[in-house]
């Protein structure tokens, strides 16, 4: 069924919002603000619908054509790249106030676009998957594999792996790199069969994982190089992960620089060995992976990796806390754990601009104060955003 609406503004989730005729909320992907857009409803449900795109019927200025071939081809992995650069930023700075003041409840909150960071070759981690031996996106719709010959967003040297690469009776590969070390790696899934790659890329297939094995790379991030497994969760870009250091470094501003650092879902300990550098730091991490690159990372730190679920975790007192939770964010548990810390100052790493307006509610009413966000777009052409929030109490 297709319908034309108006789109009135942008959602949370990065979706244009436009009301029915009978005053339903549609989502609709690939609508901005300002438009009028036929629309393919995809699902109903009692208070809204979610549909997409069928065809444009008056654009907004900010809409282009996307510069990579394959979304026109129905390639999922660009979800923004429909919208000029200055509107990416400009609609992810209203997804996170939105999500701030209505879920949040916050009136106001200071929200800053952050630094701009190159709009291609970025990823340096790149998950794919697999058809007749070859390695491509999922479709934007439906269950189709969409096979590339270009990748913009794909830093060359996993570009590389992505194009030329063939991997047999692969259902999915991991392809990842270190920029810094120029170290590759390609994780294949459920197991390796006849893999064709570059002599340099370490082959791991998940099933050898799964038996003990380990297959690691290194990345340098500001002068810190860090081992990263092939299970292990890493930023996928090396210079938004600086970037992400530098804003949980300002973040922190005003805090005692000595004061210990509790590092929440530390990963490789990104965070602790960068911004605790000269603190006492706890690090505290669920993987099994990422905890053994933790300590490997922070060796020679003053530090301690606990390997634990957040919420399981018994809390040490702090000064400061970093938190960069998944998707789903801090929630209940999470906040009254920082809380438990005794720390004064929190820099809230969040991935999802609705978690993040939940935890500011939970935050503002155990006592903090939000204090500012600032976006680091870390996924340029995608609706994701990337956001460090300051609270004090
Ligand atoms: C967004 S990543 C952040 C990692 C790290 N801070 C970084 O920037 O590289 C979230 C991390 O939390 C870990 N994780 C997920 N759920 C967790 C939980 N309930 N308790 C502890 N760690 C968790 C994941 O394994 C992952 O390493």
């Amino acid at each position: 069924m297709t319908i034309d609406l108006h789109i009135d503004a942008i959602a949370v989730g990065g979706e244009g919002v436009a009301r029915d005729p009978s005053g339903r909320v549609v989502f609709v992907e690939g609508a901005l603000p300002g438009e009028q857009v036929r629309v393919q409803i995809r699902s109903e449900h009692k208070s809204f619908a979610r549909g997409s795109v069928d065809e444009v019927l008056e654009a907004a200025a900010d809409r282009v054509e996307p510069v990579c071939p394959h979304i026109g081809h129905g390639c999922g992995g660009c979800g923004f790249a429909h919208v000029s650069l200055p509107a990416q930023r400009r609609l992810k700075v209203d997804m996170v106030t939105e999500a701030l003041e209505r879920i949040g409840r916050l009136d106001a909150p200071l929200v800053d676009p952050g630094p701009q960071l190159p709009a291609s070759g970025f990823r340096t981690t790149v998950r794919a998957a697999v058809t007749e031996g070859r390695a491509g996106y999922r479709a934007a719709h439906g269950h189709d594999r969409i096979a590339v010959d270009t990748c913009r967003v794909a830093h060359p040297l996993v570009e590389e792996m992505l194009l030329a690469g063939r991997f047999g009776r692969a259902d999915e590969v991991t392809l990842r790199a270190g920029a810094a070390t120029g170290e590759r790696l390609a994780l294949v899934a459920p197991k390796v069969g006849e893999v064709e790659l570059p002599d340099d890329v370490l082959v791991v297939g998940a099933d050898q994982l799964a038996a003990g094995k380990r297959a690691w790379i290194h990345e340098v991030i500001h002068d810190v190089r860090l081992r990263v497994s092939a299970e292990s969760f890493f930023q996928s870009r090396p210079d938004g992960a600086a970037a992400l250091v530098d804003v949980v470094a300002a973040a922190l501003e005003g805090a005692d620089p000595l004061a210990p650092l509790v590092d929440l879902y530390c990963g490789v300990g990104l965070f602790a060995a960068t911004v605790g550098r000269g603190r006492p730091v706890v690090a505290v991490e669920r993987s099994r992976s990422s905890v053994a690159d933790a300590k490997v990372n922070l060796a020679d730190a003053d530090a301690r990796v606990v390997r634990s679920a957040v919420e399981r975790w018994r809390p040490s007192q702090a000064g400061v806390v970093v938190a960069d939770p998944p998707r789903n964010g801090l929630a209940r548990d999470g906040v009254a754990k920082v809380g438990a810390t005794g720390a004064q100052r929190l820099a809230l790493v969040s991935c999802d601009a609705g978690s993040l307006g939940r935890d500011a509610r939970l935050l503002t009413e155990a006592g903090w104060r939000h204090e500012g966000s600032t976006l680091v777009d870390l996924f340029t052409d995608s609706p994701h955003v990337e956001v460090v929030t300051r609270f004090s109490r």
